[in-house]
């Protein structure tokens, strides 16, 4: 972190509305006696918010007086901390983690973007508009690389999305925090890989996410005995009983053996329980998936995006040569301990 100065433009002098010093009277009430200078971070961030987002000097020095404290305490506080803007800034201002998490995932390449779009760090747009700083580790390594802007954070950033992201604040849009890439919350990029059994579908309307998101708080609140119980296989659900209904009524379950979906390229156990689910189960059913079919499947069941059109070829090839993945029909027309897929 380089070192941080003053503005050299600060303004004569600096108080609080009579608003903000009620509350910051309160908040220093629920200190211990003797410890209410421990106050002094969330009053510096009522100042700074109070000031259009920065600190100047003066409400440093208000700051200390109100809490006791020499005034080169709070100044100390005020430079060390990052989230302490020194002088003025955007709009919308940029944090953006410059930390070797992020910086092995790309944020060099954000940076570039900063200061083709923005400036020189700490430079605010003509218009007002942006302005940003590299700042240390701001928590969400998982979706590296990240920047703050103003309250919230984006993650899992590229070249093409954090300058979509400007540009859209820049037009004054409300851009969605979070992952900027098809990432469920910190999952792995593919989606959830443990913790997906133990989902119960309940009535009314939920979401297969968000049953999977239960499934681990359950998980979770198991006793201790429970972590060394035999790892049962993952049993993943749909979880939305209107979703899987109207599978159902859509793709109808065949009667007979089902086949073994996973022999399907792409397909694996997780995904034909999931397939089961919505009532496909013989490889027939796969590969006469219309154009319909697979945007229904793809657009109500997100971790299958991308996927049903290769799963689709898979399955026909499984069908007429017997690969990849299996041997050619024998005489009868079944595959090796397989049922003729005669759906
Ligand atoms: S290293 Fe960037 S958020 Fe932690």
């Amino acid at each position: 972190m380089s070192v941080r100065r003053l503005d050299p433009n600060q303004p004569s002098d600096f108080e609080f509305t009579p608003e903000n010093l009620a509350w910051a009277m309160e908040q220093i009430k629920k200190y211990p006696e003797g410890r209410q200078q421990a106050a002094v971070i969330p009053i510096l961030w009522r100042a700074q918010e109070q000031h259009d987002r920065w600190l100047p000097e003066p409400a440093i020095r208000y700051v200390a007086d109100l809490l006791e404290m020499p005034y080169i305490r709070v100044y100390e506080i005020a430079t060390f901390y990052t989230m302490f803007n020194l002088s003025p800034v955007g709009r919308y201002h940029v944090q953006l983690c410059g930390t070797t998490p992020c910086m092995l995932r790309g944020a060099n390449e954000i940076k570039a973007i900063c200061e083709q779009e923005i400036g020189s760090q700490g430079h605010v747009t003509p218009e007002g508009v942006f302005s940003w700083i590299e700042v240390e580790c701001l928590g969400a390594c998982v979706n590296a690389p990240m920047a703050q802007i103003n309250d919230d954070f984006y993650e899992d950033l590229t070249p093409e999305n954090f300058k979509a992201l400007l540009d859209g604040l820049r037009k004054g849009r409300n851009m969605k925090p979070g992952p900027q890439i098809p990432r469920q919350c910190s999952a792995p990029v593919s989606g959830p890989k443990t913790l997906l059994n133990g989902a119960q579908p309940q009535a009314g309307a939920r979401s297969a996410e968000r049953a999977v998101q239960e499934s681990e708080i359950q998980n979770r609140a198991q006793p201790a005995v429970e972590a060394v119980s035999p790892v049962k296989p993952p049993e993943p659900q749909i979880g939305d009983t209107s979703k899987v209904e109207e599978a159902r009524a859509r793709f109808q379950k065949p009667d007979g053996q089902a086949d073994d979906l996973t022999e399907v390229a792409g397909i694996d156990s997780k995904s034909q329980h999931l397939l089961n689910e919505i009532g496909i189960y013989r490889y027939g059913q796969i590969g006469r998936w219309s154009d319909e079919d697979r945007n229904w499947i793809e657009t109500r069941l997100p971790r299958f995006k991308g996927k049903t059109e290769e799963w689709m070829a898979a399955a026909k090839a499984l069908i007429e040569t017997g690969s990849p993945g299996g041997a050619a029909p024998n005489a009868a027309g079944t595959r090796q301990g397989k049922t003729k897929d005669e759906d």
